[in-house]
């Protein structure tokens, strides 16, 4: 079982210090799932209400100010990645059992990243043939580690299918259009985009309307009436 100190957080808390709760508490989930323990529902949840509940006293840009200053590119990713999903279900008028689903899922979708070689996830500049090939496996290994768990069949496909493309370009199962569900297509856009603006010691961030500008190239492969959607999002992110 993997306890979280805070489950909900209180309101009055600095953003700071909500996002270290929600890092701590990803530390929580990837040390666990990296060391072959199986992630509980529970601390998914109280990971899930830290970014949640930062979210409801900050804007995005407060979040990603934060989250911009950790060292670990895979905790950097998933937080910047789950605080665009949070803000974007909110701003789409999703539910709030939907947006939980959301954040959630995002939260995870990288957890196959902790069975990756730290060589080859933190390599600076891009990875050879083989390195990719590894690399591409951390959707199915992310998807085997959290299934017969009690994890709900959207948020295990939100894990295995976070890289497809709607062309069928994708990986690791090549699907095509309807195949694959909203809430991934959700979850691919802010991966992307919170990829191409992750601070890096060894690059220049890439400001967000030109993130936002190479998801618009992105015709064909993401669902573009969700890209036009998540534009009010990108030029907050500066
Ligand atoms: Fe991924
Ligand atoms: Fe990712």
């Amino acid at each position: 079982m993997v306890g979280v100190a805070i489950a909900h957080p209180p309101e009055s808390l600095s953003i700071d210090r909500k996002v270290a709760l929600a890092n701590a508490a990803l530390i929580r989930l990837f040390h666990v799932a990296g060391s072959g323990g199986g992630v509980t529902l529970q601390a998914l949840t109280a990971a899930g209400a830290i970014v949640e509940t930062a979210l409801c006293s900050s804007n995005i840009r407060g979040w990603l100010e934060v989250v911009w200053q950790f060292d670990n590119a895979t905790h950097q990713h998933c937080l910047l990645v789950a605080g665009l999903a949070a803000a974007f279900g909110r701003q789409l008028g999703m539910s709030r059992a939907d947006c939980q689903r959301l954040t959630h899922a995002a939260l995870l979708h990288d957890l196959g990243k902790s069975r990756i070689p730290i060589a080859i996830l933190n390599k600076p500049g891009r990875l050879n043939t083989i390195e990719t090939a590894i690399m591409h496996e951390h959707p199915a290994l992310g998807h085997a580690m959290l299934g017969g768990q009690g994890f709900s069949e959207d948020i295990l496909t939100v894990v295995r299918s976070h890289h497809e493309y709607l062309d069928g370009s994708g990986y690791p199962d090549g699907l095509t259009g309807t195949d694959i569900p909203d809430l991934v297509r959700l979850v691919t856009i802010c991966d992307i985009f919170g990829a191409l603006i992750e601070r890096r010691s060894y690059k220049e961030p890439m400001p967000g309307v030109k993130a936002y500008a190479i998801l618009e190239s992105m015709t064909g492969k993401l669902d573009m009436d969700l890209v036009h959607a998540f534009r009010p999002l990108a030029e907050l992110a500066g």
